[in-house]
């Protein structure tokens, strides 16, 4: 079974094909980033604009990648949510639309379940495992037991890890996207530069809840307060020692969870997921199985959209033409995020 897969939810205009769930036959990725590059950051309307006019083409190109006419295509699916409310309609539309023209089944995708599928493209992965969703929006640690069955055990109470990234880099003018550019500079910094104080989140509530929002305003407005003497306040210390706390902040909730779930493989999804610093650690855990999708599949793509598509799809579970777009996912703070109809 062939699915085509759209993904317009910020700011990469995507499409790609998948057979069966794993084989992606096309994977097409149209970056806004030189766009946004210039304000530090996604412009809702600029994204929506790039998307109404690249939709077209990169459907196109997605299908001669793939050596395929639409005739060739079983389904269409688009992420519907959560997202920039603009973008997400563009294209959310279009497959809409190219699905009833051409009178195929239509599956609406949950960005963030489609993030935590990314890594079953390329492993085969068995439920239950423990999710790290780690992306410009959320923050999440939580149970998967299947494809569409997520508890959410943790997650942030402020600010996203990957926002956090961005902020430090937009206040620093070290670029954009900041997440991208901390981890490279990073590389050529000390993380012992600074000691960054760490969230203290007490009660049972919050056992795997993290925070970001301190660390930030710590970076940025604190710096002086927290560095150590005899180490330059070059870009790439203030780097390795803000991604270091950040990814440490991560860990300890992590390491946690699997300790007290006794779930031993972890499975990582969404930008964040792509940080050099982060799949060293985790890497070279001996008592944890991590395993990471490939850099271009972390960070937002049509594969991931397509892939989970296909269970639903197997399921006989399509969704309604009348399914519209959602900035939000609803309740998304510790619980259940259980979608299983699409
Ligand atoms: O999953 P994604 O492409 O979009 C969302 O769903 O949010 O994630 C984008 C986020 C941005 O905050 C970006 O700075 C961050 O992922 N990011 C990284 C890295 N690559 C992307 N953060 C840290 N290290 C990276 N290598
Ligand atoms: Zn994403």
């Amino acid at each position: 079974m062939k699915i085509l897969g759209i993904e317009t939810s910020c700011d990469e205009t995507a499409c790609a094909i998948v057979e069966d769930g794993k084989t992606i036959l096309s994977n097409v990725i149209a970056t806004q980033i030189p766009f946004h590059k210039i304000y530090n950051g996604v412009v809702p309307e600029i994204a929506s604009r790039k998307h109404a006019e690249w939709i077209m083409p990169v459907v196109k190109e997605a299908l001669k990648e793939a050596d395929l006419s639409l005739d060739n295509i079983d389904a269409i699916a688009a992420t519907n949510k959560p997202g920039l409310m603009g973008a997400l309609l563009v294209g959310l539309t279009f497959g809409k639309t190219l699905a009833w023209a051409t009178r195929k089944p239509f599956i609406a995708i949950n960005h963030m379940l489609g993030h935590m599928y990314a890594a079953h493209l390329e492993n085969d992965i068995s439920y239950p495992y423990l999710g790290l969703l780690v992306s410009g929006g959320h923050s999440i640690i939580c149970r998967v037991n299947n494809f569409d069955d997520i508890e959410i055990l943790g997650t942030t109470i402020d600010d996203a890890i990957g926002e956090a990234f961005d902020k430090v880099a937009k206040f620093y003018s070290l670029g954009y996207p900041g997440g991208v550019i901390i981890d490279k500079l990073a590389q050529n910094g000390n993380s012992k530069a600074a000691e960054f104080p760490l969230p203290i989140l007490r009660g049972e509530n919050h056992q795997y809840d993290m925070s970001y929002s301190g660390l930030k305003t710590a970076v940025i407005n604190q710096l002086d307060q927290f560095w150590k003497e005899g180490y330059p306040k070059t870009n790439e210390n203030i780097a390795a020692a803000f991604q270091e706390t950040a990814i440490k902040i991560l860990l300890s909730r992590l390491f946690r969870a699997v300790e007290d779930t006794g779930l031993k493989t972890v499975v990582a999804g969404g930008g964040v997921a792509a940080n050099s610093r982060l799949r060293s650690i985790l890497a070279k855990h001996t008592e944890i199985n991590c395993i990471f999708p490939p850099l271009k599949l972390c960070t937002d793509n049509g594969a991931m959209i397509a892939g989970i598509a296909y269970h639903y799809l197997k399921r006989g579970e399509t969704s309604s033409w009348t399914t519209t777009a959602s900035p939000r996912i609803q309740a998304f703070k510790r619980g259940l995020l259980r979608q299983h109809k699409p």
